[in-house]
């Protein structure tokens, strides 16, 4: 940027004299300010200044000067015009602050992937392309604020920045604690997760969602691809009812037995069949019967959920043998693995949702349960269980 010393700052001063903005920052603001070729001087002034917690934004205007002495004040969207601050620390927040890890760096893409599939629709054909392509792209090392959600910004050569808008609490384990962006959830160590494999099937999750709305309970479901393509409709449901949809490959194979080319397309196959239905990529998968190696492991490229609590319920189909194997083996932090394709499974929900509950349990999502970052290729047994490769 040869006018990059032309540059004068209004906000706050000593912070903007000072080093600690990311290297990146100028060079990406002009190229959303894209200032014309005469311009001399580029002043940034704040316009406003909005608050969440410790962090302080700051909406930007840039004035161009050319050369004739001419004045323009260029009209940008507003979250591009933005400086994040953390008030406290007196400091420019920067992607450095939420992870230099680059095992964490990947796991925040991975979050932000959704958003970005919603900005630019691929074709389902080419979702693992998109997938690839977008892992390969830097993220800019500065960050926006708009309202409740921080915005990220996708590099690419020869392009303007894309801005990635996620909400806070959808990056609660990403963000530092002292930042006070987000409250806590209610510290209780008595919690556990539902999950619900092998389905959609048409006679049995509509009940289960039922029992689960009804019980205002969050629960995951691990999906077989065929399912998924047979009936969209229901898979669509279950993620329109709040639910997080994992991938739980396409017909339900010992991953471990397959080829490479064999995994890959279960995989790939099931992605797309969940994103044509229910326009989000699964960001988590439940190998069959737990099976997964290394080299499985790295197809997948995500984080495996396996289970603390198997109820059995495919093996005895009956609701009181079920109940009481939950009863029986549940311990805070646990990952519950259920069958929503079982009738059983449907009859004993509700007699296992109030026990729990009489028992004191909470029930939380797998990334309320986990609470941090769920890394690729890590193993998720329950809380405080995860290993990794
Ligand atoms: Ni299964």
């Amino acid at each position: 940027m040869g006018f990059t010393s032309s540059y004068h700052f209004f906000i706050p001063n000593q912070l903007l004299a000072s080093n600690k903005l990311p290297a990146d920052f100028w060079q990406v603001f002009a190229k959303q300010v894209r200032v014309p070729a005469s311009t001399v001087a580029v002043t940034i002034y704040p316009t406003e200044v909005s608050r969440v917690g410790h962090l302080v934004a700051f909406t930007l205007a840039a004035e161009v000067t050319d050369n004739a002495g001419r004045k323009t004040v260029l009209k940008l969207p507003l979250e591009r015009r933005q400086l994040l601050l953390n008030a406290d620390q007196n400091e420019v927040v920067d992607l450095a602050q939420i992870t230099e890890d680059p095992v964490i760096l990947k796991a925040l893409k991975l979050q932000l992937f959704n958003d970005y599939l919603h900005l630019v629709q691929p074709q389902s054909a080419d979702l693992e392309q998109t997938r690839q392509d977008f892992m390969a792209r830097p993220l800019s090392s500065w960050l926006a604020i708009k309202h409740q959600q921080l915005i990220f910004y996708v590099l690419a050569a020869n392009q303007p920045p894309l801005a990635l808008p996620i909400n806070f609490t959808d990056l609660r384990y990403f963000l530092p604690a002292d930042w006070g962006v987000t409250t806590p959830i209610a510290a209780t160590s008595k919690q556990v997760a539902l999950t619900f494999d092998d389905g959609p099937n048409p006679n049995t999750t509509p009940q289960v969602l039922r029992i689960l709305a009804q019980a205002q309970i969050q629960a995951t479901f691990f999906m077989v691809g065929t399912n998924v393509t047979t009936y969209p409709q229901l898979a669509k449901q279950v993620a329109d009812a709040g639910h997080v949809i994992g991938n739980h490959t396409y017909d339900h194979p010992l991953l471990t037995s397959l080829g490479t080319t064999q995994v890959a397309q279960e995989l790939a196959l099931t992605d797309v069949a969940i994103y044509q239905a229910t326009g989000k990529w699964p960001k988590i998968v439940r190998p069959p019967y737990g099976s997964i190696n290394r080299v499985t492991a790295a197809i997948a490229d995500r984080p495996l959920i396996q289970w603390t609590v198997d109820s059995e319920d495919w093996k005895s189909q009956n609701a009181t043998t079920i109940l009481n194997v939950i009863q029986q083996t549940t311990d805070p932090g646990a990952i519950i693995l259920l069958h929503d394709i079982q009738p059983a499974t449907v009859a004993a929900l509700p007699n296992i949702i109030s026990y729990l509950r009489l028992q004191g349990y909470q029930f939380v999502s797998i990334d309320d349960l986990i609470a941090q970052p769920l890394l690729s290729q890590w193993q998720y047994f329950g809380a405080g269980d995860q290993r990794g490769y």
